[in-house]
């Protein structure tokens, strides 16, 4: 059976199912702060889940299911065995509020072995065992029990099954996960040979998370408004067991792939099995690649660029050095766009545009491959032992602190990969956290501290600064105005203030009428003219969503938010400041209504003193 006819299939079960089918959303999330990209098919269903939007009004449906393009990097080094990739496809069912764990069993277990005929015996389930804050999940075992021997339900603690949050705070839940045994013959364990035992026996299949709880940034759990599902199956793994093949990378979903580049004998003398693993790493990291640029993430230093450099140069660096051909590579481009195009079919339409980036970003890595590393780490390190000790102490040796690591990635491009394939040896997550650190900088810096709108500039004049307080409570009562005339789809999608005018941008997919803006316009200046107290009130951000107030998921909150709230109209996350009285605003009044970019409508207004 192959891919195409495996996701369909479990598609058209969920569909007869009476679930809404939901496209995949973008790799790139852009309206969640919280993280780089999507890792999960949960990620696009997180406002339901919080509580913070309703699907029935959004999409008219609580059930959903969805093939979700996924992407995580956590899984990096472990490409080149039997079952890991950084791209991958999720196929996922998802209640939010509706079924729960008895349905979610039975649907999966009903997917499995009625329509996809798995065999019963292969088939093994786990359970969350508890902690300190969560108790047992002992329903899951009952109802695990009408399907499967109880010698193969076994339970585990929060390291295997506790999902999320995906981030440091979000949506989470204990977990049951189905896994398929290859063999019956246990491992040298014998009877500890067990799901999740490294010994390839068994291989997770299907995660099901029942997610009721929310985790804060201080690492409190709370519980969600309701109980969801979350689920998420490989399409690769599937593939895998349905195909009968040994290895993801035998599946129709790279085997051609495969071919192609074990065909080209690109990596010169190495052993065969390495020859199989670089061309696991080559066809995983090309395919993530076009996936990520299709998404519009271009080559970078930070966040999404730098996780898209990196597997693009960690492909190139598989290469035997003169055998990198940039043709090859658009080979290899076009296998990936052929394969996956009729059900990604904006992959078409980005072709060329991925092409270019491609090449621009191989002719910047050509250079830094001609450099003389040793002679750059000589040099980095002499400077790092000055700056450390004053004096130069005369660097020797191959090992590399995780600081020299990123200088030389961040200014010389080389990648840290290569570095270790050449012999320089350091610890790998200290040179995670260094990026990290550096991104949580970088991130700070950029971010506008959300209600600040620049107000603490000391450029600013007091007048000035009042304006721009009375334009951002006037923001407030616009956002909500445009949700009660359009619909609650209004999602806020940017705001900007200076002290001529306020901009928002939200979503929302056509022209408004000059009736609708005349009717938020005056809704606006009746709220105003009913002199309502703006107050506010902190609490936890659970707490605020949970209140129903009106949240901007670009931004990142932290665990702690103050909400205002101006009168029983309006009630938002924000860090203010505001005025304390809406009869304070001013009159007013939208000066333009346009389209900002696809899907998303701009308006300016002014306030008249
Ligand atoms: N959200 C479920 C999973 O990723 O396994």
């Amino acid at each position: 059976m192959r891919s195409e006819k495996i996701r369909k299939k479990f598609i058209d079960f969920f569909l007869k199912n009476k679930h809404k089918l939901v496209e995949s959303s973008s790799l790139w999330p852009k309206d969640d702060a919280s993280v780089l990209l999507t890792t999960a098919g949960m990620q696009q269903f997180k406002p339901f889940f919080l509580g913070i939007r309703d699907p029935q009004i959004d999409l008219n449906s609580k059930i959903f299911v969805s093939s979700q393009r996924c992407f995580r990097t956590s899984d990096i080094d472990e490409v080149g065995d039997a079952t890991h990739a950084t791209f991958f496809e999720m196929l996922g069912n998802f209640s939010i509020g509706a079924y729960f764990k008895d349905e979610a069993i039975n649907l999966a277990w009903k997917f499995l072995t009625k329509e996809l005929h798995l065999n019963i015996k292969k088939l093994w389930a786990t359970y969350f065992i508890g902690d300190k804050n969560v108790k047992t999940d002992s329903e899951t075992v009952k109802i695990w029990k009408k399907f499967l021997p109880e010698h193969r339900i076994i339970g585990y603690g929060a390291h295997d099954n506790w999902w999320g949050p995906p981030g440091k705070s979000g949506p989470c839940g204990p977990c049951s996960e189905i896994h398929y045994d290859f063999t019956s013959q246990p491992c040298v364990k014998k009877e500890k040979c067990l799901p999740n035992c490294e010994c390839g026996r068994f291989m997770e299949l299907w995660n099901l998370v029942f997610m009721e709880y929310y985790l804060d940034e201080a690492g409190k759990l709370s519980k969600l408004p309701f109980k969801n599902i979350d689920t998420g199956m490989g399409l690769e793994r599937l593939a895998l067991i349905m195909q009968k093949k040994q290895n993801i990378f035998e599946t129709d979903l790279y085997s051609t792939l495969m071919l192609k580049i074990r065909q080209n004998k690109i990596f010169g003398q190495v052993s065969e099995i390495e020859d199989l693993i670089r061309a696991r790493i080559v066809s995983d990291h090309i395919k993530g690649s076009v996936f990520l640029l299709a998404d519009g993430i271009n080559f970078g230093n930070k966040e999404q660029g730098y996780i898209l450099r990196r597997i693009f140069r960690r492909a190139l660096d598989q290469f035997q050095l003169p055998n990198i051909d940039l043709n090859f590579i658009f080979e290899l481009v076009d296998v990936v766009i052929k394969k996956y195009a009729k059900n990604f079919k904006y992959l078409n339409h980005r072709r060329q545009d991925i092409l270019d980036q491609m090449k621009i970003e191989f002719d910047q890595y050509s250079k830094v491959l001609k450099l003389n590393i040793e002679a750059l780490v000589k040099k980095i390190k002499s400077e790092n032992s000055k700056k450390q000790f004053g004096e130069q102490t005369g660097p020797s040796g191959r090992h590399l602190s995780a600081h020299e690591v990123f200088v030389l990635y961040t200014t010389y491009g080389l990648s840290p990969d290569r570095l270790k394939k050449i012999g320089f040896n350091f610890n790998t997550n200290e040179f995670e956290k260094e990026v990290e650190k550096h991104q949580a900088i970088s991130r700070a810096g950029a971010e506008k501290k959300f209600g600040g709108h620049g107000l603490n500039s000391s450029k600013l004049s007091p007048e000035q600064k009042s304006k721009m307080t009375r334009f951002h409570t006037a923001t407030h009562l616009l956002h909500q105005a445009l949700r009660q005339v359009l619909g609650k789809t209004v999602k806020q999608q940017g705001s900007d203030i200076n002290y001529e005018r306020l901009r928002f941008d939200f979503d929302y997919p056509q022209k408004l009428t000059q009736d609708q803006i005349n009717q938020v316009e005056k809704m606006v200046n009746d709220v105003i003219k009913k002199n309502l107290p703006v107050t506010f009130e902190k609490m936890t951000l659970a707490e605020a969503i949970r209140r129903g107030a009106l949240a901007f998921f670009k931004e990142k909150y932290p665990e702690n938010v103050t909400v205002y709230s101006i009168g029983d109209f309006s009630k938002e996350i924000c860090g203010g400041p505001h005025v304390k009285n809406t009869s304070e605003i001013g009159e007013f009044k939208i000066i333009s209504e346009k389209s900002s970019s696809a899907g998303i409508r701009r308006i300016k207004a002014s306030i008249q003193p």
